[in-house]
């Protein structure tokens, strides 16, 4: 990465390719990214009820703080009101949406402190979204719910753009992962065990590039590009939608970021829904890659 785009014009072409090659974009925020926003704040602000969500890990035990978490996750990811509102926000920010694919958006909690940094609120160590087995033209979508700080947003790593990493993908498969590891993350209070992509040589985090923007705001970058959570030093918990998408033509035609250290194998290409009608990709298309494995620049990470 050498620059970041604010409220840039670029057409999606030339964004997509730019993104591609380690560039990242910030968006202000747009009506359907308040929107979006708007909808997720009021359904943490019910869930946590009468405490403010960014203060509620004050205020309650970890058990019942995850109880909450592992019943307003699902219902965010999976009302039907955020799949109108992504479209939206896709079609202000000028995708088409015939051609992008995106899938259900996730919440995050960053907490203060140690409260909590495992399972549903797993603090994300440095890492590629590649090392998860998705679409290497695969792009990331961050949105603050909340107003952030330095202090509790995420971090880039930029220097890791292309320098390989050391990584346990190879023994992430993501169809495998689905089956075992997701339902089991409400019962990881503590210790996470699940099998994840990590890092597995000491990393050098500095130089890194923290962006701050508004809620209904964005940060857009490839899922190549190496990026953390910051350690939460606020007294506020964090709280953040993203989302990914995938565009078709590219997909179809290796346009695509480099991969630059990542094995991981299967797809989650069944995951994501077309911008017009919400279809998925072809069962062909879908089948076709689960069996595959990525094949990076530098093989690294077998042991
Ligand atoms: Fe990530």
């Amino acid at each position: 990465m050498n620059t970041i785009y604010f409220d840039s014009p670029h057409d999606d072409t030339t964004r997509r390719m730019n993104l591609y090659a380690g560039q990242v974009y910030v968006f202000s925020p747009t009506l359907a990214g308040k929107a979006l926003c708007a909808f997720a704040a009021e359904m943490c602000e019910d869930a946590f009820a009468p405490h403010a969500p960014q203060k509620a890990q004050h205020h309650l035990g970890v058990e019942e703080y995850v109880q909450i978490l592992a019943k307003l996750k699902p219902a965010f990811i999976h009302h039907p009101e955020c799949k109108v509102l992504i479209p939206k926000l896709l079609d202000e920010l000028r995708c088409d949406l015939e051609q992008i694919y995106f899938d259900v958006p996730r919440l995050r909690t960053a907490c203060a402190g140690d409260y909590l940094s495992s399972g549903l609120a797993y603090a994300f160590k440095p890492h590629r979204d590649t090392w998860y087995s998705p679409p290497l033209c695969q792009l990331n979508w961050w949105l603050p719910v909340f107003p952030i700080e330095s202090d509790n947003v995420m971090a880039f790593h930029p220097h890791y753009w292309d320098t390989p990493v050391r990584n346990s993908s190879h023994q992430f498969n993501y169809q495998d992962w689905n089956l075992s590891g997701r339902k089991d993350a409400a019962k990881q209070v503590g210790k996470d065990t699940r099998v994840q992509s990590e890092a597995l040589e000491p990393m050098d985090l500095q130089p890194e590039v923290r962006v701050v923007c508004e809620p209904g705001g964005l940060v857009l970058f490839s899922a190549q590009q190496m990026h953390s959570t910051v350690p939460n030093t606020t007294d506020l918990t964090r709280i953040s939608i993203d989302f990914r998408t995938v565009h078709r033509g590219d997909l179809e035609e290796g346009r695509e970021a480099p991969n630059i250290d990542s094995e991981s194998s299967g797809t989650t290409l069944m995951d994501y829904l077309r911008g017009t009608d919400q279809q998925k990709f072809p069962d062909e298309m879908i089948e076709a890659l689960k069996s595959s494995k990525q094949t990076p620049v530098h093989p690294n990470s077998v042991m």
